[in-house]
């Protein structure tokens, strides 16, 4: 049988590679998507998607509920103010399944507005600040990468 993760990106990731490269590199998310691929284990698929629409996005988490799968959510700048998405995080999480927060850069070295995150609370762990690794590392954190 497949497992199945869910790696939801929030607002502005759909430009990746060409969105401030200095800060998340020149790599874009199919780029990520064939990454992820790579390195999960041979049971496991991946359903990367993207959206700017906050409503999408929390569709998409309350489907992961009802589906019984877990997600990897980089939540982009909803981390830092949305309430809405925070709790259909914590909907992912009182379910009982694996809810990772994922940052490309580390937000608690750059501005104090991405100090906050409004997710954290809620998440089963964040990792931050390790470029796509970060992914690749919550991959791993879920038991869904092949052993290294
Ligand atoms: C981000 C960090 C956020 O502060 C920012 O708004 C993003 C990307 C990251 O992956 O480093 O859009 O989540």
């Amino acid at each position: 049988m497949t497992r199945r993760v869910l790696v939801l990106n929030g607002p502005n990731l759909g430009r990746l590679g060409s969105r401030e490269p200095d800060v998340y590199g020149r790599q874009d998310l199919s780029e990520l998507r064939t990454r992820l691929a790579e390195v999960a284990a041979a049971d496991v698929e991946i359903d990367l998607r993207q959206t700017d629409d906050e409503a999408e996005l929390i569709g998409w988490l309350h489907a992961a509920v009802d589906a019984g799968e877990p997600v990897i959510l980089n939540p982009a700048a909803f981390t830092h103010y949305s309430y809405a998405l925070r709790d259909a995080c914590a909907l992912i999480t009182k379910a009982g399944l694996a809810l990772v927060e994922v940052h490309i850069s580390n937000p608690a070295a750059r501005e104090t507005f991405r100090h906050t995150s409004v997710v954290s609370a809620v998440a089963t762990g964040t990792i931050a600040g390790f470029g796509f690794d970060s992914y690749v590392l919550a991959l791993r954190g879920v038991g869904l990468a092949d052993p290294a």
